[in-house]
């Protein structure tokens, strides 16, 4: 059986963890995915409202919510290979909602890899459109109200 993973997820804290965050979008959007670094770091991380899912004092999980007016979009999720299929993407979503309340924020709206894309619908994700390819990788759109 798989041991229960101990994590919290809450915003990032202090430059060495969100060093540790964007190590994490690195190894996984970069190097397992194959995305163009300039892609994967746009200039907008001063904006956005970092959290991660800390374990043993360890990011293992990381995503960026960006308020646009009552809009949140939400990008950027990783979670380390050896610990996924345990929730903490799911915590992260959880997470990001409460966050877009917080900031009187009325729907997330984001981009979903297309294999990804029942995570999001659990979430409560809807889809928007037609599938479309963005750094190589097929895509939806997708988004939730809140509130
Ligand atoms: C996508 C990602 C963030 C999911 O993280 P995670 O912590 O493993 O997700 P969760 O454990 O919360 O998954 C919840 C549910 O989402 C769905 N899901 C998650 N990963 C999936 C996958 N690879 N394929 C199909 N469904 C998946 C499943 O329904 C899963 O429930 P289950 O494990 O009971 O079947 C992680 O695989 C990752 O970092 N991938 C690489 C980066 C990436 O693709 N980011 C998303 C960009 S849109």
């Amino acid at each position: 059986m798989t041991e229960t993973l101990a994590y919290e997820v809450r915003r990032v804290r202090g430059g060495r963890e969100m060093a540790a965050a964007l190590e994490l979008r690195h190894e996984v959007f970069c190097l397992e995915q194959g995305v163009p670094e300039r892609e994967e770091l746009d200039g907008r991380d001063h904006e956005g409202i970092h959290l991660v899912a800390v374990a043993d004092g360890q990011v293992v999980g990381t995503c960026r919510v960006l308020m646009v007016g009552t809009t949140a979009q939400f990008s950027r999720l990783a979670v380390r290979r050896s610990l996924r299929r345990r929730g903490v993407a799911t915590a992260l979503l959880r997470a990001a909602d409460g966050e877009t309340r917080a900031a009187g924020g009325r729907r997330l709206v984001l981009h979903a890899q297309t294999y990804a894309r029942a995570l999001y619908e659990n979430a409560g994700y809807l889809p928007r459109g037609r599938a479309f390819v963005e750094a190589g990788i097929e895509h939806i759109a997708m988004e939730k109200q809140v509130g």
